[in-house]
């Protein structure tokens, strides 16, 4: 432990204190994010900042507290050390958002990398939320989180956890307001949480309670305070902005591991076209490598890719190619020949390769913690990009390996170059994909400069949203899977990953028709709206169970279609402000602890509440409406809100909500935008955000703003310009008028 406090130093932005047995730096900075780090820890090195810390708050100072201690105050937090190293984290009203306790090291008696553990305490009506993609939450209820990458190895449910990517990042919400913390550690760890419980009556309160034990690095992390909006803002002005999806890629992707044929990629193409049905994008899953292996192709059974992604281009479809990151290991087998070459792959402390087993058998690892290793690795993406693939879905980089080294993935004890640093798995295989990532991206930006590169991964870690998305990886076929994905796209999303989706009738089994609808009609809703199962999982065509579901499933893809619009402005809002497209109900209430304890439904941008159906045989549902006027889009019936209403939701639709007052853009008949616009309550005003598809380059289109006036029976909406309001120039739908 620390020990008891010595002498302090200001420094800007906050300053050192020193302590009988180390010291703890607190810097504030201009983002308002405050660094904090024990032991000589800085904020650099760093995986998760997108481009190093942030210069101090120069108006951020540090001061002499009560009994000993000391704080830093700045504009938005203050930070009090107490003289035993404890460090409580208060509103700028003084109310302690969260209390950490001195934390505790480990150091072993021969060197080497010291455990240690930290306990905190939030307030008792305090809600826990992130640590990367969960499938038991968005609300993470008490237990123990691991924070290592991994695959499951079969497909999961909401019961598994740790799952491909986590994430050392929570966000908690409670009365008195939500912080951030991010512990920038890239070990393996543990999160064991315990939600408080207020004292009824004369009962006393007792704290909720968080500790995080890690098996080595740097005790250190960030905390920011304030909205949630401000929140996300500010992380991703630390971490970076979330890549932008360009348009096609907020559209409908069809997957499936076991194409098989250039023949069968066209006759699912046809199957869609023929029926109707807007389809955006195709993915070929590993059965069209030549024997697994990554960047070839089966030339037997797809003999000219390239003419075929031509061919779906001119209709509007995009191709997506998986990538996986391990190498046969066969002298003659290109990449590995390469790779070799180069030193490129992981090795153990004796020198020897590091072997293990994946799809293409005895394979080896690139150590993406090494530049030079990217720089290959992303030329690599040429023969992709040669062969017509738009876009490309990082698979199995947690790493995987099948064959056990004790678990799935790299011996402990294989080292990396960690940017020059050099050590051990232990440290590095959590930021395995983020690197792959980011070799990827930035391969693409070499070879395609004009295009924006679009990659989703399965496994990363903080700050891998700056190079792309991810996905939900295996979720298994049932109704506690459909419940899953959408606590992963909304845990995701509070942890700075906008863009996600899960494969729509999960991954292993054959869904009822009903399932499968009900799965579809979420998935449109969400920002990768993917169908995709693997090869003995049964179908996953629209077409595949009935008339019934074909007719609503056409319906799903129209209205995803139609939103298109809205869709690209919320990636667009997502890079310039780090908000997720799909957000809590609490999102801009988080005072509501009704709306904190409800996870069945999200809101989609600021205009749209999305109410999914997540069991079976359900006709009616609840929905919980946070405060204001909400319509139902269906039937224009207004509430009042906060209420909980009662809806149809036979299987014919997914209950939807409109703001009052909203204004989103929407793809009209002809195809151009319009905007739609719900009748603002009377004697308010409403409004909202447009902007415009500059394509799938680097182009910024402006932001564009609009307000809705409500004036007796009449809405009139203008385009808010700095020389005064004009009209706008798009055609303008209002609806709830009654
Ligand atoms: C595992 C992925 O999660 C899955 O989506 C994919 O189909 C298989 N690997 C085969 O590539």
């Amino acid at each position: 432990m620390p020990g008891q406090v010595r002498e302090a130093e200001p420094g800007p932005g906050g300053g050192v204190i020193r302590f009988g047995r180390s010291e703890l730096r607190v810097t504030v900075a201009v983002n308002g994010a405050v660094f904090w780090g024990w032991d000589g820890a800085e904020p650099e090195p760093s995986y998760a900042l997108a481009v190093g810390c942030p210069e101090p708050d120069p108006r951020a100072v540090l001061e002499p507290d009560k009994d000993g201690g000391w704080r830093v105050v700045a504009e938005r937090v203050t930070v009090v050390v107490s003289r035993h190293g404890g460090l409580d984290v208060c509103t700028p009203g003084g109310v302690v958002l969260r209390r950490d306790l001195p934390p505790r090291w480990w150091e072993p008696v021969g060197g080497g990398a010291a455990r240690w553990m930290q306990r905190s305490e939030v307030a008792a009506d305090a809600r826990f939320f992130g640590l990367g993609g969960r499938a038991g939450g968005p609300r993470l209820r008490d237990g123990s989180y691991r924070l290592w990458n991994s695959d499951p190895g079969r497909a999961f449910g909401p019961g598994d956890d740790p799952l491909y990517l986590t994430m050392p990042m929570q966000l908690v919400v409670a009365d008195a307001g939500a912080h951030l913390v991010f512990h920038d550690n890239t070990w393996d760890g543990t999160v064991t949480l315990r939600e408080g419980e207020e004292g009824a009556g004369s009962g006393h309160d007792r704290p909720g309670r968080c500790e995080v034990r890690m098996e080595g690095g740097p005790v250190r992390g960030w905390v920011i305070v304030g909205t949630p909006a401000r929140v996300l803002h500010t992380w991703a002005s630390l971490t970076g902005a979330p890549a932008l999806p360009p348009a096609w890629a907020l559209g409908h992707h069809h997957a499936r591991w076991g194409f098989g044929s250039e023949h069968e990629v066209r006759r699912i193409v046809a199957g869609y076209q023929e029926r109707g049905l807007p389809l955006d994008s195709v993915h070929l899953d590993i059965d069209h490598y030549e024997d697994h292996q990554v960047f070839t192709v089966d030339q037997r059974r797809f003999p000219k890719l390239p003419g075929l992604a031509d061919e779906l281009r001119r209709d509007g479809i995009r191709l997506v190619s998986i990538i996986d990151p391990a190498v046969r290991a066969a002298p003659g087998n290109a990449v590995y020949d390469s790779g070799s070459v180069l030193d490129a792959f992981v090795r153990d402390a004796s020198g020897r390769t590091v072997r293990g087993e994946v799809w293409a058998g005895e394979s080896v690892f690139p150590d993406f913690t090494h530049a030079r290793v990217r720089k290959w690795w992303g030329d690599l993406y040429e023969e992709r990009l040669d062969q017509g693939f738009a876009g490309f879905w990082h698979d199995m980089n947690e790493p995987t390996s099948f064959s056990a080294f004790g678990e799935p993935t790299l011996p402990r004890s294989a080292r990396h170059a960690l940017e020059g640093r050099g050590g051990d798995h232990r440290e590095a295989h959590n930021v395995y994909a983020l690197c792959m990532a980011r070799a990827g991206y930035e391969g693409l930006r070499e070879l395609s400069p004009h295009e924006r590169p679009f990659l989703f991964s399965r496994s990363g870690w903080a700050g891998a949203h700056r190079y792309g998305g991810t996905w939900s990886g295996d979720v298994a076929t049932g109704w506690p899977g459909l419940r899953a994905s959408l606590s992963l796209v909304l845990g995701l999303g509070l942890c700075g990953v906008p863009y996600s989706g899960p494969d729509v009738g999960g991954h292993d089994g054959v869904p009822s028709p009903e399932l499968y609808l009900r799965w579809f009609q979420l998935g449109a809703y969400l920002p990768l709206f993917r169908t995709h199962a693997g090869p003995r999982a049964g179908r996953r065509e629209p077409w595949e169970f009935g008339p019934q579901v074909l007719e609503h499933a056409r319906e799903a893809l129209l209205e995803r279609r139609r939103l298109m619009p809205y869709f690209v402005t919320l990636a667009q809002l997502a890079r310039r402000t780090g908000a997720p497209y799909v957000r809590p109900l609490w999102w801009a209430a988080p005072e509501d602890r009704a709306l904190r304890d409800c996870e069945d439904a999200f809101l989609l941008g600021d205009c749209l509440l999305v109410a999914p159906v997540l069991d079976p045989g359900v006709e009616r549902r609840a929905v919980r409406l946070p405060r204001g006027r909400w319509y139902d889009t269906l039937t224009g019936t207004p509430y009042e809100g906060p209420a909980q209403v009662l809806v149809d939701a036979p299987l014919s639709r997914t209950p939807v909500f409109a703001h009052a007052g909203a204004v989103l853009p929407v793809r009209g008949e002809d195809g151009g935008t319009e905007l739609e616009v719900w009748a603002p309550a009377p004697g308010r005003t409403g409004g909202g955000l447009v902007v415009p598809d500059a394509g799938d380059g680097w182009e910024v289109a402006e932001i564009e703003r609009y307000v809705a006036r409500r004036l007796g029976r009449r809405v009139v909406v203008t385009r808010e310009r700095e020389d005064g309001p004009e009209e706008p120039s798009y055609p303008v739908r209002v609806r709830g008028l009654g």
